[in-house]
């Protein structure tokens, strides 16, 4: 019986939960959004790492497609926004998926040698023919793009569906590269913003880090307008109980997690997504195990191992992208009331004056606290306060102090 019921949690970037909590007040905002007829507002989905960008914009996919959007698109590597053409690419192949199967013209060859009946070959819209039009248009790529999106839209609005949605996860990726002369961001705002001034229904659906929308903004002012920007947040108590229990609550399930236990999921994950999946996926594997050995005190389950397991897995190689005086830093942040939350540079300065020998300026803050940005530590937010890039950092800190 324990062998049968296999162990539901999924931590994992990118892993579907067995149950998805809460995010109601996402999923209408949602479906406000594909309630447009013409597009001025795309989405971002943003937030930290772990707190369900991805698995919320895969959810998303068949509730667009229900309501007859067509979906397409990927993750954003760093190389689809190397260049233009990159970019140019990458679209071009994403819009084949859904234009592939248009047929544009028929042709009729007559009988001919061992063949006694004429043929008809039909030409569609593949990559083949979008390249094409992409390749013959004359122009900036800007333009290039734009012939390809338009004639791709004067074929499919023929089948009925709503519009196109180009959803890009790990959108942050984007970046224009002036040394080089290579706008791939602004040149997808650009496109974007101009096809839908077109009333042409293709969407942009990005998912990203927190550095994604001021990023937009910074290439194109236009992109505070365009996007409708959801943040992710944690789970509230009630999303994260039903989290941890709905997955285990089917009959033929073996464990089941007390009251007490569950609470202490609840707060030892702060209700961020992944760590619910990850404790509660170490929690069942130590009470199966219990249950295996006839230990029947399956209340009994310590937390020490499961945090220590976290910080190896999670957090270690984050702290190991550190410097040592980043690391001295680091604590002192750690030391503020709510470290979790926003912080400033002369939050920084007051403490460290308190508590270290060899305090730091501001302006060595300053600096340290921009070379962490570009190690993926710490985001500057829009209000220009910093935050840890990584969920429940501060803790995870102030237990590295304690195991010095
Ligand atoms: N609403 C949710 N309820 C329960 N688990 C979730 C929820 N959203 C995400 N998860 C879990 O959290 C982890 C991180 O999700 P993911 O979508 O990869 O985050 P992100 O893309 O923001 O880094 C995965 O293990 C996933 O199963
Ligand atoms: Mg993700």
């Amino acid at each position: 019986m324990a062998k049968a019921f296999k162990n539901p949690f999924r931590p994992g970037a990118g892993h579907m939960p067995p149950y998805l909590a809460g995010r109601d007040l996402e999923f209408r905002e949602f479906k406000r959004l594909l309630e447009q007829e013409i597009i001025l507002e795309n989405l971002i989905l943003t937030g930290l790492r772990g707190v369900g960008k991805t698995v919320l914009l895969e959810t998303f996919k068949p509730q667009a497609m229900a309501a007859q959007w067509l979906w397409v698109g990927t993750d954003l590597s760093e190389a689809s926004s190397v260049t233009e053409e990159n970019l140019a690419t990458r679209l071009i192949a994403d819009l084949a998926v859904v234009t592939g199967q248009l047929v544009i013209a028929e042709e009729e060859l007559p009988a001919f040698g061992l063949s006694r009946h004429s043929q008809t070959v039909q030409q569609t819209l593949g990559y083949e023919a979008l390249s094409f039009i992409y390749q013959n248009t004359p122009g900036l790529v800007a333009d290039k793009l734009k012939a390809v999106l338009e004639t791709s839209w004067r074929y499919l609005q023929l089948t009925g569906k709503r519009g196109v949605i180009f959803a890009y996860d790990e959108a942050q990726n984007l970046a224009d590269h002036a040394g080089d002369k290579q706008y791939p961001l602004s040149l997808l705002l650009d496109l974007f913003q101009s096809i839908q001034k077109k009333n042409i229904p293709f969407m942009l659906a990005l998912t990203g880090l927190p550095t994604l929308f001021p990023k937009l903004v910074e290439a194109r002012t236009f992109s505070e307008r365009m996007f409708r920007v959801i943040t992710l947040d944690r789970l509230n108590e009630k999303e994260s109980e039903q989290a941890i229990v709905k997955p285990i609550s089917d009959s033929h399930c073996p464990v089941r997690f007390s009251d007490p236990l569950v609470e202490r999921v609840i707060e030892m994950s702060g209700g961020y997504p992944y760590f619910i999946q990850f404790i509660c996926r170490e929690m069942y594997d130590i009470i199966i195990q219990k249950i295996v050995r006839g230990d029947d005190d399956t209340l009994l389950v310590r937390s020490e191992e499961i945090v220590q397991k976290l910080d190896n897995d999670f957090f270690a190689g984050r702290w190991g992208r550190a410097t040592d005086r980043q690391r001295d830093l680091l604590m002192v942040i750690a030391e503020l009331d709510d470290p979790d939350n926003e912080f400033t540079v002369q939050d920084i300065v007051e403490t460290a004056s308190r508590s270290l020998e060899n305090p730091f300026s501001p302006s060595h803050v300053n600096q340290m606290l921009s070379a962490m940005c570009d190690r993926g530590l710490i985001y500057k937010n829009r209000h220009g306060r910093y935050c840890f890039a990584v969920p429940l950092f501060g803790q995870f800190i102030k237990r590295q102090k304690r195991g010095r």
